[in-house]
């Protein structure tokens, strides 16, 4: 392997910028070929700075076309310009008026950053570092500037002309031409400028804030598709209340716009007062949603909006302090979904959610800390950990410190940080701030990187009545930091007694216990309770308090126990997934030796009482039947796996459940059936996914097949007829209704790429050997796009992601095909291709021979010709 390590960017070397930049204004004349950019700078050196720095503006493929300072062009010596750097070696005066002009073709990025034009709307996507393809700039997020910009199109082209900001002007010109000015009062970073200009369809709505001020809201969607925007426009105004009431945050324009594109790198973008989504997370009905795709859209959409002040008011000083925009604005869309939905269903969601993503990133080689101290390229580090840990490390500091203080310390961060370009210190300080506690040992959750575990066992004493608990942590090591410090932990926990009630306690030492929470510092606790009258379970990690994994040693007659019993939903939930792991674990041990996996009767016969306890919410009950995935069951086991084993097992306990509670499951299915019309709502979606959970154990009886394609001809809405094919296709793989119901959903549903994706999803998630070669001929398929990253997820990242056995086949046929697509998204898009490679980086957990094909296939891409940065980053650091 060719080992270039191109540049490294490290933490400790951030220095202000010599020069500032309080003023910009853009013009854009658009063409999809030869885009005009005039930018004018209003440039200042900073005080302090001595006049002999040269000011340095970043840029990325651009020609620079005319620089003029002060309206008199720049002599050739007194500028230097390349494709990445346009650096003025010494300019006359401390403030200056600094005039490029660049020319851009849209329509042949496809990288989809810079400016682009996807479905021939031009639209922008800025974060990370996509301004200076734009035009010559100090783009780094702490050069805040107020924005005007002015563009001009056709107006057969590009009717509608938007960025951020309030409109100021609009006209007509000469020629059948047309423009827009646009203002935006509030400095930004240039990673949240925007544009967008096409033919659009818009959906108008208005939000009054608290303050009585109006704010007109546009959705502008493809022509024709209005009508899909509806639950998108309802998700933000709901939003915009929640901050309000929860956050004391009012909105701060006059117009609040989110346009939808089709071709989108990521999710969306919080451009301020400008967003722009991928569409399959605005556009959403009945008929082509399913209720998944609802919830998400609500978040996305909450998401964004919050940014709003986590993000766009308060800024990022560096790209290393990521996180403090965005673990704190996911933290704050969780928040609003627990309170729009079901809070006990949302937090066991999140943390499947955190340990499918986060764990496995965490415990291999792109392990890195919520704020890493090192980077070559930024746009690898929009990853698990930076949002997901991110937001647990701040739930974690509300935990601490109580929602009150937490409040007073989000009010504080408002108003002391409004305006700036802040970092992690400046976050952690305000809650110090306002409580007065220490967080440096607490603040270890922001710098080190790797899942810590905690030990525990437990003695009872009945004639002492004492309770103890010992607990030990430890932080495993991970790439470039072998030497972990201790850190601190808030254990939430309950002891239960009989009924489910709370077992009382009269002193407790050993370690600081505060509002049922246990506050681990040290390597070791033995934490003893006094006056306990009755031999409790421990309940632990309670609303999961903190982001680990614990190795217990508990008896499976207390786990039964919880998971009837534990009053704290969570952990109940997490109770019996434990038992279902534990024995998916031994059954897998039982295949690999060659033996028939047996099952405790009681797990199938507990499994069944769930389903029916009409006290349980029906989404909480379908969470907690839905088996832990096959990955998540790599991840327990942790090396030497055999994909084909853990199917094995994980196929014979569903088996067992469902044939063990036939009758149950069958009579709460018939009774589960759609009633009323449609409506997305929680409780609805909730009963959905029970009666789909449901149809999945019941289609391995015999009839199975039959049943789910009953179930596809009768559905009435997608999340129904989604759940059938998945179940016809992945159970019944090459049987008639299988193949009818995959003809059926294609031809229905030709015309629609959205929906088109999830029939590319379902099929590229069929289990087994033979699904490489399908996959490899739906790429073939009209519908398929290589260029387009929706496409290319739902086809090939659920592939290689999504589908353990069928990626990791034996012979080594899925890398490779695997390695020859990357390469190929690589050539248009290297963001893409970056983030599809990170599906390799648990390769050395697997089994020997896998491993070894594996890692050909990452080598098969390190050693490609002209590989990008992105690309080559993922795959060096896997390879490391
Ligand atoms: N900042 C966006 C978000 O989380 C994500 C994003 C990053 C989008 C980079 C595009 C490019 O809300
Ligand atoms: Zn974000």
């Amino acid at each position: 392997m060719r080992i270039d390590t191109g540049h490294v960017f490290k933490l400790e070397d951030y220095r202000p910028s010599d020069y500032l930049v309080p003023r910009i204004s853009l013009d854009f004349r658009l063409s999809p070929d030869a885009t005009r950019v005039t930018t004018v700078l209003t440039v200042e050196r900073r005080q302090g700075v001595t006049a002999a720095a040269p000011l340095v503006l970043d840029g990325d493929g651009l020609t620079l076309l005319d620089i003029a300072i002060e309206g008199h062009a720049l002599a050739p010596a007194e500028y230097q310009a390349t494709p990445e750097r346009l650096t003025i070696p010494t300019p006359a005066a401390q403030r200056f008026e600094l005039r490029l002009e660049t020319e851009i073709a849209p329509s042949s990025n496809e990288a989809l950053t810079g400016l682009y034009r996807s479905n021939n709307v031009y639209c922008t996507q800025c974060e990370a570092e996509g301004f200076r393809r734009i035009t010559y700039f100090l783009d780094r997020p702490d050069i805040l500037s107020v924005y005007t910009v002015r563009i001009e199109a056709a107006h057969s082209e590009a009717p509608l002309l938007l960025s951020n900001g309030n409109p100021v002007e609009s006209g007509v010109l000469a020629d059948g031409r047309h423009y827009a000015v646009w203002h935006d009062p509030f400095p930004k970073p240039s990673y949240l400028f925007a544009l967008v200009a096409g033919a659009l369809g818009k959906v108008a709505g208005s939000f009054t804030t608290m303050s009585g001020r109006e704010v007109q809201l546009g959705i502008y969607v493809e022509p024709g598709k209005e009508r899909l925007a509806g639950y998108a426009m309802d998700a933000l105004k709901r939003s915009m209340k929640w901050d309000e009431e929860v956050f004391g945050r009012e909105y701060d324009l006059d117009v609040f716009n989110i346009v939808a594109v089709s071709d989108f790198n990521m999710g969306a973008m919080e451009n301020k007062g400008l967003n722009v989504f991928n569409d399959k997370y605005v556009l959403a009905d009945e008929e082509t949603a399913t209720d998944a795709d609802f919830a998400n859209i609500e978040a996305i959409i909450a998401h964004e909006y919050f940014h709003n002040w986590t993000g766009n008011r308060i800024t990022c000083r560096d790209w290393f302090q990521l996180c403090l925009k965005e673990g704190l604005t996911v933290y704050r869309d969780h928040e609003f979904s627990a309170d729009q939905r079901s809070r006990a269903v949302k937090r066991i969601a999140e943390v499947r959610t955190l340990r499918a993503h986060q764990f496995p990133e965490d415990q291999g080689p792109l392990a890195h800390p919520v704020r890493p101290r090192r980077y070559r390229e930024i746009n690898n580090f929009y990853t698990a950990t930076v949002y997901e840990k991110g937001s647990e490390v701040v739930r974690m500091i509300r935990t601490i410190l109580g929602s009150e203080a937490f409040r007073a310390g989000m009010d504080l961060y408002f108003e002391r940080h409004d305006g700036q370009a802040a970092t992690i210190e400046e976050f952690l300080k305000v809650f110090e701030d306002v409580t007065g506690r220490d967080l440096a040992q607490f603040a270890l959750w922001y710098h080190q990187a790797g899942t810590p575990n905690l030990t525990v066992s437990s003695s009872y004493n009945a004639a002492a009545k004492a309770f103890t608990l010992e607990i030990e942590q430890s932080v495993p090591p991970t790439p470039s930091e072998s030497r972990k410090r201790l850190m601190h932990i808030p254990l939430a926990f309950g002891l239960v007694g009989a009924g489910g009630k709370p077992v009382a306690w009269a002193a407790v030492e050993g370690a600081t216990v505060e509002d049922g929470v246990i506050h681990v510092r040290k390597r070791r606790h033995v934490v003893h309770f006094s006056g306990v009258s009755e031999r409790p379970a421990v309940s632990l990690n309670r609303g999961f308090s903190a982001p680990i994994t614990l190795s217990v040693q508990q008896k499976a007659d207390d786990q039964f126990f919880l998971a009837s019993h534990d009053s704290d939903s969570f952990s109940r939930w997490q109770a019996f997934n434990t038992l279902l792991t534990d024995a998916l674990i031994a059954a897998f041990r039982q295949v690999l030796g060659d033996k028939e996996p047996a099952f405790a009767a009681r797990l199938a016969e507990l499994a069944g009482r769930i389903a029916g306890d009409e006290t349980l919410e029906p989404a909480y009950r379908a969470l907690a039947l839905s088996l832990p995935g096959e990955s998540d069951i790599a991840r327990d086991i942790g090396k030497g796996i055999d994909p084909d084993a853990i199917f094995a097992a994980r196929e014979a306990l569903a088996r067992t459940i469902a044939a063990a509670n036939r009758e149950v499951f069958s009579a709460l299915y018939d009774s589960l059936a759609d009633k009323g019309p449609f409506t997305p709502d929680a409780a609805s979606a909730g009963r959905r996914a029970l009666r789909n959970i449901l149809l999945d154990y019941l289609s391995l009886l015999p009839e199975g097949a039959a049943l789910a394609a009953a179930h596809f001809r009768g559905a009435t809405n997608m999340t129904d007829r989604a759940a059938a094919l998945t179940v016809l296709a992945h159970r019944h793989a090459g049987a008639r209704q299988a193949e009818e119901a995959l003809a059926t959903f294609e031809t229905r549903y030709r015309g629609d790429a959205l929906v088109l994706d999830k029939w590319f999803q379902i099929q590229a998630g069929v289990p087994g050997a033979r699904t490489v070669e399908k996959v490899r001929a739906l790429t073939q398929h009209p519908a398929f796009s290589i260029a387009n990253p929706n496409r290319v997820r739902a086809l090939i990242g659920t592939f290689s992601s999504a589908n353990q056995t069928g990626f990791h086949r034996a012979d080594g046929q899925g890398y490779r095909f695997f390695a020859e697509t990357v390469l190929e998204v690589e050539k248009r898009n290297p963001q893409v291709a970056a983030r599809l490679a990170t599906a390799l980086r648990s390769w050395r957990s697997l089994e020997p021979i896998r491993q070894d094909k594996a890692r050909q296939a990452l080598l098969q891409i390190a050693n490609a010709d002209n590989l990008s940065a992105d690309l080559r980053d993922i795959v060096e650091r896997t390879l490391a």
